[in-house]
């Protein structure tokens, strides 16, 4: 692998220069205490959220490949070939496999280039692909989305960037929008995006569905959140007892999404050598940690639109739980 070192590891929207002692300041002396979902992704926190992917309860990742594996080659038609392909966050794309697969049979050859902060990650996308597809050159760009779309900015030809998984359910809308609007100044007019994201309840998608994706029987989306405060204690030097946090997860109608929280069971006061800092917390007081927002039409219409995409068509599972929209550079 010949991969090209980009600047900043991003995961979610890291301001640029902040780090996990910025982010631990900022947020734990705020109130109400939060801490950006970022810092759930260190090793542990990755397994973890693998491990998530394959729950009984949390449909998203599955109901998504349904979908691509059902539409990939519509999708590659609509998209309008030849193209090369763009991964934000790709990770090992074992989900980009069948798209690339209906790509090389709409035309002979492809180049994808699969963006992400895990170098290793790429490297097993990279050999798994090019041992699959002979035909497709992969070339991986290990770091942050603004440093690898600047470069793809340069790239001539019809580019579509996939943005899947629902990651842009993290960010908050404004936020969202503005992540578009950079992938947006990397392409060209005719260019496309695909975004994948979870929809709002409705009336065949029951809350109750997306309270038992955030909190599995097995505990598992508990101890990804709680692994948080383990990094914090490993990096900072604090001492958060985990026995004392419980997991909890909401669904917020107001603002259409799931939150996580860790809430405090006593009274107590957490001390963060590294940053020779005291914290109180109250009995019951929560530290916010993620936001997951669940998208209606108009909200997806809205944040594509903030980010300069105009809706082209939108691909969905039969229970119309996840979709999946292809949107042009508008
Ligand atoms: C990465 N992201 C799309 C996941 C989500 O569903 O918002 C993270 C996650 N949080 C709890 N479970 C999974």
């Amino acid at each position: 692998m010949n991969p090209l070192p980009l600047k900043q590891p991003e995961a979610n929207a890291r301001a640029v220069g902040a780090t996990v002692a910025e982010d631990v300041l900022l947020g734990l002396t705020a109130s109400p205490k939060t801490l950006p979902p970022r810092l759930f992704y260190d090793d542990a926190g990755s397994r973890l959220f693998e491990q998530i992917t394959g729950l009984p309860e949390y449909y998203l990742t599955r109901t998504e490949r349904g979908i691509l594996e059902h539409n990939a080659s519509e999708m590659m038609r609509n998209a309008g070939t030849p193209l090369t392909l763009i991964e934000l966050g790709a990770g090992t794309a074992t989900k980009t496999e069948v798209l690339i697969d209906a790509l090389l049979k709409r035309q002979m050859q492809a180049v994808f280039y699969p963006i992400d902060v895990s170098g290793s990650a790429l490297r097993v996308a990279e050999e798994a692909l090019e041992a699959r597809f002979p035909a497709l050159q992969v070339r991986p760009l290990i770091g942050d989305y603004s440093a690898g779309l600047s470069q793809m900015s340069r790239l001539a030809g019809r580019k579509l960037v996939l943005y899947i998984g629902s990651s842009i359910g993290n960010y908050e809308p404004s936020e969202a929008g503005e992540l578009l609007a950079k992938i947006r100044r990397s392409l060209s007019p005719g260019d496309a995006l695909l975004l994948g994201a979870d929809m709002a309840p409705s009336a065949t998608k029951p809350v109750t569905a997306l309270l038992a994706a955030y909190n599995d029987a097995q505990g598992v989306t508990a101890r990804f959140n709680l692994n948080i405060l383990t990094r914090i204690n490993r990096e900072l030097g604090a001492d958060f007892d985990l026995s004392v946090f419980a997991h909890k997860a909401i669904w917020n109608e107001d603002h259409s999404r799931m939150e996580m929280h860790l809430e405090s069971k006593f009274e107590q006061v957490i001390r963060i050598a590294d940053l020779d800092i005291a914290i109180h917390f109250d009995e019951g007081e929560t530290i916010h940690t993620e936001n997951s927002y669940k998208f209606t039409d108009e909200m997806l219409r809205d944040v594509l639109g903030n980010g300069g995409f105009l809706l082209e068509r939108t691909w969905t599972d039969e229970r119309g739980w996840f979709g999946m929209h292809l949107a042009r550079v508008d």
